[in-house]
């Protein structure tokens, strides 16, 4: 698949239409679905191969958590998109499942796992139920994929899927955005959202963003309490 990375911002398509060099980015292609929480929307920029958000490959925070851990643990990636950090957590004997609603995201990832691709299922987060229990979830540009009413019931279902001492760990865009997706959320909005449930462990902004999250990218560690 070809990945558009060259967009370097925005997936709400708000600049429709208008000339590149008016808004001094390429044009965002004109897309049907404008409701993020739908899988269609997904579905039509993976068809489109409209992925801003798409890393390519395993970040490096990832990388360095995985290796000051020791052991081995189980892991659930939401949202996954292409999801390379699945095969890449597999190849460290790592048990993971990837998952997304989207079928688009699902065909990508599959294609991208290849001999691996039973480790993506098409699920919806808010209903699936992961068949281990999990030391980890895993998140990048998934919260910031979700529509702000929704935000609530994620951190709900982290603290439903998560038990005592499990952790969050991933990437956060931590930055207050207008429009989205990708809809950023402020420091302490963050906060407010998930410590009623879980204790921050880490917190560090990360230097190998993709565009659209270069300078609000931070890898955050959340244990549950
Ligand atoms: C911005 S993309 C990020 C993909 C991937 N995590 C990455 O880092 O490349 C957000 C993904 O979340 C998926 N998604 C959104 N809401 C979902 C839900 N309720 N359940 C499962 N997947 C969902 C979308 O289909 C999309 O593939």
């Amino acid at each position: 698949m070809v990945v558009n990375r060259r967009h370097s911002m925005v997936l709400h398509a708000s600049r429709e239409g208008e000339s590149p060099e008016k808004s001094g980015t390429p044009p965002v292609p004109s897309f049907a679905h404008r409701d993020p929480s739908r899988a269609e929307f997904w579905d039509e920029r993976f068809a489109s191969a409209f992925m801003p958000w798409d890393a390519a490959g395993v970040p490096q925070a990832l990388r360095e958590f995985v290796a000051g851990e020791g052991a081995a643990r189980a892991t659930l990636i939401p949202g996954c998109g292409a999801a390379y950090e699945a095969a890449w957590l597999d190849a460290q004997d790592w048990p993971v499942r990837a998952i997304d609603f989207s079928p688009g995201a699902v065909d990508a990832a599959k294609a991208q796992l290849g001999a691996r691709a039973s480790l993506v299922e098409q699920a919806d987060f808010f209903a699936y139920t992961p068949p281990f229990t999990l030391d980890v979830i895993y998140e990048r540009a998934f919260l910031c994929a979700l529509p702000r009413d929704l935000w609530a019931d994620y951190a709900r279902r982290m603290a439903q899927l998560l038990p005592s001492g499990a952790r969050l760990a991933g990437f956060f865009f931590l930055k207050e955005t207008p429009k989205g997706p990708p809809f950023g959320i402020a420091p302490e909005a963050l906060d407010a959202l998930l410590s009623q449930d879980f204790v921050c462990e880490a917190d560090r902004l990360v230097d190998d963003s993709v565009p659209v999250f270069a300078g609000a990218e931070h890898w955050m560690v959340w244990r549950r309490r």
